[in-house]
C-alpha cells in the first residue's frame, strides 16, 4: 500500500512543485502516473522514496511513515530512478550485489533471483561487464534487477520502461503484472499513454503540480466520451 497525504514541495527556489498532492494504491493494484514534462511525477515519487522531505505533508509505504520509519519503509519497496547512469564504473553484478548487501538479502536468495531476472531479461552474458560498456537500455534493465533483488511489497518506478526493446518492456509489464496479482501496489510514471492504457487499474493525471484526474480508464471515458485517452490527456493537461 501507497498512501500520499497532501504532499506539497516547495523548492529551495521557492518553486512550489507539488501542491496537496494525495492518492493511494492497495495493495493489488498498478496505477499509472502521466504528467505532462515538468508536471511534477519525479518530485512527488521522490517524495514517496524518503530521496525528498515534502515541505508538508505525509507518505506511508506498506504502514510505515518515510520521514519517522525510514528504514522500515524503505525496507518495503523497490525504487527505480529516471536516470539508470549510476556507479557506472562498476560491472552489473557488482552493482546488484551492492544493492543487496545494503538490504541484508542472503546468498541464496540473490542468486535464485539475479539468475531468473537476467535470463528474463537477456542480461546473463554481460553481468560480469562494466556498466559503462552498456547501452541505455542495458542498464535500465540492470536497474530493474538491482532494484528487485530485495524481493520487496510496493514498486516505485519513475519511467520504468524508457528505453527498454519491446521484449524487455514486454517482460517488465508481466513481472508488474505478477507482482500486482500477487497483491502487491505498483505505482509506476510513464510517458507512453499506450501502456498505461494496457497496464493500469487506474490512471492518475497530474498538471502543474495537482493531480487533475485519478480513475479507471473506464470512469475516465465515462466521464469524456468519443475521446481517446491521448485527447482526455491533452484536454485535462493542455497543449505544451
Ligand atoms: N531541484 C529542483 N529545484 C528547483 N526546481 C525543481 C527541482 N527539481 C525539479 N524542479 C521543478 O519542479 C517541477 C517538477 O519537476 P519534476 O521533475 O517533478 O517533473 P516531471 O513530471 O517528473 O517531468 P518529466 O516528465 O520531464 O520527467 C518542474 O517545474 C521543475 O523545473
Ligand atoms: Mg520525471
Amino acid at each position: 500500500m501507497i498512501e500520499a497525504d497532501k504532499l506539497t514541495m516547495i523548492y529551495g527556489n521557492g518553486h512550489k512543485a507539488t501542491d496537496e498532492v494525495s492518492f493511494k494504491i492497495d495493495k493489488g493494484e498498478i496505477v499509472g502516473f502521466a504528467g505532462p514534462n515538468g508536471a511534477g511525477k519525479t518530485t512527488v515519487i521522490k517524495m514517496l522514496t524518503g530521496i525528498l522531505k515534502p515541505t508538508s505533508g505525509r507518505v506511508t509505504v506498506n504502514g510505515y511513515d518515510i520521514v519517522k520509519d525510514p528504514y522500515e519503509a524503505k525496507m518495503s519497496f523497490a525504487y527505480i530512478a529516471d536516470n539508470p547512469d549510476i556507479l557506472i564504473q562498476l560491472t552489473g553484478l557488482e552493482y546488484i550485489n551492492f544493492i543487496a548487501d545494503m538490504y541484508e538479502v542472503s546468498e541464496k536468495d540473490r542468486k535464485k533471483r539475479i539468475d531468473t531476472m537476467a535470463e528474463r531479461f537477456g542480461m546473463t552474458e554481460v553481468l560480469n561487464t562494466q556498466m559503462r560498456e552498456y547501452s541505455h537500455g542495458m542498464r535500465q534493465k540492470l536497474m530493474v534487477i538491482a532494484a528487485l533483488v530485495h524481493d520487496p511489497g510496493a514498486w516505485i518506478l519513475d519511467e520504468p520502461m524508457t528505453g527498454l526493446d519491446p521484449s524487455a518492456a514486454y517482460e517488465l509489464k508481466q513481472m508488474m503484472r505478477e507482482h500486482a496479482r500477487a497483491g502487491n501496489a505498483v505505482l509506476f510514471s510513464t510517458h507512453v499513454l499506450e501502456v498505461a492504457e494496457q497496464l493500469c487499474d487506474r490512471i492518475l493525471i497530474i498538471n502543474k503540480g495537482k493531480i487533475v484526474s485519478s480513475g479507471t480508464l473506464d470512469e475516465l471515458k465515462e466521464k469524456h466520451p468519443g475521446r481517446t485517452l491521448e485527447e482526455i490527456f491533452v484536454d485535462l493537461t493542455g497543449r505544451s
